[in-house]
């Protein structure tokens, strides 16, 4: 039940169940000035608040007050996926050695998912590992990143190539930061919810068609509850397979395909979650040709997509092999076999290298601006 966390919001509470390193996400509106959700999960005198020059102006003094309790140290970092790499990285570093943060300091990652990878990466590396909280401000990072323990930085051959799997302390959700999110941001975060109806939740994606407007109009109560059905999602499939042996790869629909045009078009260029809708509509391509699913789904799936604002035809200037080169780098490549999530219906996702190439190929190939055109 959600229960009030001020005088004028409410707060959920999930847990994501990982035994002795269980944490809870706190969801709900105001929460960035409640220091008593926070204060439990900090050990030391000291915390680090990573952002970057864009959140940072927004609601880092607001946080900082928040910890009024602790020696607050704010580190922020240039804005942008082009800067997730080993340089900023190492300004965190610097940060923290220069104001001789010992081995209790907390970090705390504010900001989008950028922001909370490379925090969360700092604080798995440094003086071999501290504690961490996420307090995500994109849609984004609030229903996926901040979730999981998934840390890391890009490489120039490829996404997240450089990481670890350490999980935070605490996650808190603010669902008023999102009053600041560009709408195209928005957008980005909303493939990721759509992401949870399509793998696991086909009635959340009837509930998603009928609240898209009141999504993208930032209505609050249909936010709280997007960003809530996901999170429990994500906490069940964290909880089941942490460190992605099985089914926390299906996580990863239309990503593949997804991370091949963030790599090609240059880190930035396409946002993360509009490379995972077009690269979504690929995968959704792809299940229909198998065989596993109707045009009619395939279509559904597309729809929402493109009704959440998000772009669904890949870029015009990618070809099948510039598809190949950028996947064969891929996390899922297991002994030369890429692995791809594929739908076997709507609500049920599965992990393969069992498919003929060809179908592969024709996926690739397909002539996706007319596929949308008809919807
Ligand atoms: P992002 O972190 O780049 O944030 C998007 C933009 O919004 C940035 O310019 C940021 O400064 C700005 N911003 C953030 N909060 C804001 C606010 N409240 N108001 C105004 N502006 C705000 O992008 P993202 O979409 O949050 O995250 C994408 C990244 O997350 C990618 O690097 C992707 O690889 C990673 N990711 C990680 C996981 C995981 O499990 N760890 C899952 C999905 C994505
Ligand atoms: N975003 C995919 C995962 O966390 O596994």
């Amino acid at each position: 039940m959600p229960r009030p966390s001020s005088l004028w919001g409410y707060m959920q509470t999930l847990k994501v169940d990982l035994g002795e390193r269980s944490y809870p996400i706190y969801i709900g509106e105001g929460l960035l000035d409640q220091s008593e959700l926070l204060a439990p999960h900090i050990a030391g005198r000291q915390v680090a608040i990573v952002s970057n020059e864009t959140v940072a102006p927004l609601y880092l003094e607001r946080l900082s007050r928040t910890l009024g309790a602790y020696s607050v140290l704010p580190v922020v970092l240039p804005d942008g996926e082009a800067y997730k790499n080993w340089e900023t990285l190492q300004l965190i570093f610097d940060a923290l050695l220069t104001a001789r943060h010992d081995r209790r300091t907390t970090v705390v990652a504010l900001g989008g998912g950028v922001i909370g990878d490379m925090a969360g990466f700092a604080a798995a590396c440094y003086q071999r590992g501290v504690d961490f909280i996420q307090v995500p401000t994109t849609l984004l990072s609030q229903v996926d990143s901040s979730v999981g323990g998934k840390t890391g930085i890009n490489h120039p051959l490829g996404k997240n190539m450089v990481g670890a799997f350490y999980q935070p302390n605490a996650v808190l959700i603010d669902t008023t930061s999102l009053a600041t999110l560009p709408e195209r941001e928005l957008s980005a975060g909303l493939a990721e919810v759509i992401k949870y109806g399509l793998i696991c939740d086909e009635p959340f994606m009837g509930w998603l068609e009928e609240h898209m407007t009141a999504l993208r109009g930032l209505d609050t109560a249909a936010l709280t509850e997007a960003i809530r059905r996901s999170c429990a999602a994500k906490a069940a499939v964290v909880g089941a397979d942490e460190r992605e042996s099985g089914v926390r790869a299906t996580l990863n629909l239309g990503h593949t395909f997804g991370h091949a045009i963030e790599t090609h078009m240059g880190y930035g260029v396409w946002l993360h979650g509009e490379a995972v809708s077009a690269g979504t509509v690929m995968a959704l391509e792809m299940s229909m040709r198998l065989g596993w699913i109707d045009q009619q789904a395939r279509d559904r799936g597309i729809r929402l997509l493109k009704d959440a604002g998000l772009p669904v035809v890949p870029p015009e200037e990618m070809t099948p092999a510039h598809f190949m080169e950028h996947m064969a780098v891929d996390k899922k490549v297991l002994d030369g076999r890429l692995r791809l999530v594929l739908l076997r219906q709507l609500g049920e996702a599965v992990i393969t290298d069992d498919y003929p190439k060809e179908i592969l190929q024709a996926t690739l190939a397909a002539d996706y601006r007319a596929i949308v055109a008809q919807l």
